[in-house]
């Protein structure tokens, strides 16, 4: 369920009429939910029970200040994988010993920084990490708390740039690694303390089933290592799906409760009924990583159409929003649903592709897709666009980056402004 929703012929987010914002502000421009963003989170924790656990919002879905300072005042961790997002979460009031650092390539800068604001946890990637990790802990006089990711060698079914849990892809240690890495890091690495274990088999998954198979298959290992070196957590990590072919109805209760049980998308509480019996009696602190469930549905990007193209094959609706400020749609084929702030009065539709400036042919937001007419003058929404949107953007072409709103109920307030040309030069000779 999200905020945005058609209120007497107009697109609304909470209770701000969506053209205000563009009349205001101008567009490309961001716009999030407040509202959505917290009643993820809550369904999220409330799904997960009595269970010991942690929410641990990855940062690298929605990094702007605003939201991270939104999610820790409501007790969220956060999973982060740079520097940059840690500084980030300090900036915003986040707490680092809520944090734990993911990534296949921390630098030694990072390290450092991250050993001494005192994270929770480095989630490591490699057993030559976490020799370095020691190395540098070593000669900081410090102790390094670390887990290592598995890789359970499970297939996500989700799309190949966003699959990380087969042995093919570049991340985590084999399975039937891990029990022996973990006895040669107990006694060698005097600089680390095994604190957890770590998995994430990929990103958008839509069905419990991948979730499941990771879970049973790595029971057995994080019970081992708990008795063995009296590891703490374990983190289960994200990729809970979201809706994006039908996202403004699925803003609806009323929505989900129509949609057949078999056919039902995984839904949180489903996610919770399913994992939690199989996690509860470990013993062990889990952590959640989510990024895209918190912030996917709670995000739109408003944008102005320009002109109208006819083709000799196509109709194109140029927008002034491109590939640089969205790029999932090039990047992974990825599905926004696209929606006139004006509700159409009619049902006709027309076949177009809605495109955006950039000088190449990957940058299209749809293609052949049956939608409302609008025209040139025209406002229309990219809808689900919270996470992996602004956080991927870029001044590609020296295009200004957008600016970014958070609404929370009446009230909308600018998070972000938008760059101006001197911004984009700055720091340049
Ligand atoms: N934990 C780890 C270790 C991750 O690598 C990721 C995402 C997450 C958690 C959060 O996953 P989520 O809950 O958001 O699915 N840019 C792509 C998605 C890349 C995901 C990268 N890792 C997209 O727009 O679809």
């Amino acid at each position: 369920m999200h905020g945005f929703s058609y209120k007497n012929g107009s697109l609304f987010c909470e209770n701000i009429d969506l053209s205000t914002l563009v009349a205001e502000h101008g567009t490309p421009l961001y716009v999030y939910s407040a509202g959505t963003i917290l009643d993820h989170y809550t369904r999220l924790d409330a799904a997960l029970g009595s269970t010991d656990h942690e929410v641990a919002y990855a940062v690298k879905a929605n990094s702007n200040l605003s939201v991270l300072r939104l999610l820790a005042s409501h007790g969220a961790g956060f999973d982060i994988v740079s520097g940059g997002e840690l500084f980030r979460v300090i900036k915003a009031g986040g707490d680092p010993a809520h944090c734990t650092f993911a990534g296949v390539g921390k630098t030694r800068d990072e390290i450092v920084y991250a050993l001494q604001q005192g994270i929770y946890s480095f989630n490591v990637e490699s057993e030559e990490e976490l020799r370095y990790l020691n190395q540098v802990a070593g000669e900081l006089g410090m102790i390094a708390p670390a887990a290592v990711r598995v890789n359970p060698n499970v297939d996500a079914k989700t799309h190949k740039y966003i699959s990380t849990g087969k042995s093919e892809n570049k991340f985590g240690v084999d399975f039937g690694a891990i029990s022996d890495l973990y006895e040669r890091a107990a006694k060698e690495l005097k600089n680390i303390k095994l604190r957890g274990l770590q998995m994430h088999i990929g990103s958008q998954l839509t069905s419990i089933a991948p979730f499941i198979e990771a879970v049973e298959k790595v029971i057995p290992l994080v019970t081992e290592l708990k008795a063995r070196h009296g590891i703490e957590f374990w983190s289960i990590g994200g990729g809970i799906g979201i809706i994006y072919q039908e996202s403004l109805k699925s803003g609806n209760a009323d929505w989900w409760a129509s949609q057949p049980e078999n056919e039902r998308p995984l839904t949180i509480e489903q996610y919770g009924k399913e994992l939690v019996p199989r996690l509860k009696d470990l013993g062990l602190k889990i952590l959640l990583e989510p990024g895209r469930y918190i912030v996917g549905n709670a995000g739109v990007l408003l944008t102005k159409c320009l002109y109208e193209k006819k083709g000799s094959a196509k109709t194109f609706k140029i927008v002034d929003a491109g590939m640089n400020d969205l790029i999932r749609p090039a990047l992974y084929e990825g599905h926004h649903e696209i929606v006139p702030l004006v509700e159409p009065s009619s049902t006709e539709r027309i076949k177009v592709d809605v495109v955006g400036p950039i000088c190449e042919s990957g940058d299209f937001f749809c293609q052949d897709r049956l939608l409302p007419d609008f025209n040139p003058g025209d406002y229309i929404a990219l809808m689900s666009a919270g996470a992996y949107g602004f956080a991927m953007a870029s001044n590609y072409n020296s295009r200004p980056l957008p600016a970014e709103i958070l609404v929370e109920g009446g009230n909308a307030t600018v998070i972000r402004k938008r760059q101006t040309l001197e911004d984009l030069i700055e720091g340049e000779h």
